[in-house]
């Protein structure tokens, strides 16, 4: 069976944290992605001046402007990238971006309630939807019919804003332990929640 390798990858919230690491780890592996898509909110702004930097040694970085919560910006965040990829398609989108208020049932409001619903949740079904016409389906016989295989990671409780610097994991851990997940998951793992170290969590 052949082993997922990310060769055009595009990544949400890959400013800061997790998503930045994973970027820095792509970029740095044996066999980098032909096409690293790293997406997030303001790439012009100052919490994005690592991405830039990084950007302006690789030239297959691609850094594009998105908001998961804003349907108009993955419209235009899909035709940047389907304008680079040239119809060659993307095989693998990592739905990073997410928000998390340390709030309580007494203290949420809706409107927090909201923004971490349309995060958290609407925000990765709509990149997914956006995908669709952006992935490949090359892997056909790996992953059934549809050639596409959705897993969930968990990448543990990491030192990032998120997570704090109380969290066990630092980031580099996390982040080498989800990228070697990638290449064990086979189609029996469709639909399953997986951790850092590639062992199934019931859902
Ligand atoms: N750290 C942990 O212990 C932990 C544990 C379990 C799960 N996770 C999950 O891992 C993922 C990354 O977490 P992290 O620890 O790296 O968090 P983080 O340091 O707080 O970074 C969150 C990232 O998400 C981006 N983001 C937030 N809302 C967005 C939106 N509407 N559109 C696009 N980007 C948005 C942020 O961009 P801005 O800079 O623009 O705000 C930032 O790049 C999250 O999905 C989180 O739920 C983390």
């Amino acid at each position: 069976m052949a082993a997922l390798r990310a060769r055009a990858v595009l990544l949400t919230g890959s400013n800061r944290g997790i998503g930045l690491e994973l970027v820095k780890q792509l970029l740095g592996g044996s066999r980098p992605p032909a096409w690293i898509f790293a997406t997030c909110r303001d790439p012009e702004g100052p919490r994005a001046q690592e991405l830039r930097d990084l950007a302006s040694r690789h030239p297959n970085l691609v850094l594009v402007k998105l908001d998961v919560a804003d349907p108009s910006a993955i419209t235009d965040a899909v035709k940047v990238v389907e304008g680079k990829l040239n119809g060659a398609g993307l095989n693998l989108l990592i739905n990073n971006a997410g928000v998390y208020a340390p709030v309580t049932l007494e203290t949420v409001d809706s409107e927090e309630m909201i923004r971490t619903y349309k995060t958290n949740a609407v925000g990765p079904l709509l990149m997914a939807q956006a995908a669709l016409n952006m992935l490949t389906k090359c892997q056909a016989l790996t992953y059934g019919e549809t050639g596409i295989l959705c897993v969930a990671l968990h990448p543990g409780w990491v030192k990032t804003d998120m997570g704090t610097q109380e969290a066990d994991l630092t980031v580099d851990t996390s982040v080498r332990g989800l990228l070697s997940v990638l290449p064990i998951l086979s189609e029996k793992h469709s639909g399953s929640l997986l951790n850092w170290e590639g062992k199934v969590i019931p859902w």
